[in-house]
């Protein structure tokens, strides 16, 4: 089925100027871009969106980074975008991540590892929600 799914290009690709060949390696998957604005997240946003992780040990950390510098919040759609999304993107720890991933091929380490990308439909849904009204999103 034709999903949306949320995507974040994170501070330490922008940093390095990574934001088009990150996008390519997702348009090139046959993702679309549908959605895209780039943002400096406040700490509460960033809060926010990883409330979900907020007993873990890793929290404050991630936090921190991911509200240290400009982002690049995206939807992306295309035909099972989510699974599609996390394939491209590859595992969480780039040192477990398959050759030609995103994250092989950009991440720093499992913190500063380039994207973010949601697990699942209702995720997808309620992240897409935090950062991106209806009108905002053309397909
Ligand atoms: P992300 O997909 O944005 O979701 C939560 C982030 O926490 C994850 O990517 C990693 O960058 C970061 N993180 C740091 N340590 C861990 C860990 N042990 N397990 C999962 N995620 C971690």
């Amino acid at each position: 089925a034709i999903e949306r799914t949320f995507s974040i290009i994170k501070p330490d690709a922008t940093r390095r100027n990574l934001t088009g060949a990150i996008t390519q390696k997702l348009e090139e998957s046959g993702l679309r871009v549908v959605a895209s604005r780039r943002i400096q997240m406040t700490e509460d946003q960033a809060k926010k969106f990883y409330e979900v992780h907020a007993e873990r040990p890793f929290y404050g950390d991630l936090v921190n980074f991911m509200s240290s510098g400009p982002v690049v919040v995206q939807v992306l759609e295309g035909e099972n975008a989510i699974s599609k999304n996390r394939e491209v993107m590859g595992a969480t720890n780039p040192s477990d991540a398959a050759e030609g991933t995103i994250r092989a091929e950009f991440a720093e380490s499992i913190d500063a590892n380039s994207v973010h990308g949601s697990d699942s439909p209702e995720n997808a849904e309620l992240e897409i929600k935090q950062f991106f009204t209806e009108d905002q999103i053309v397909g």
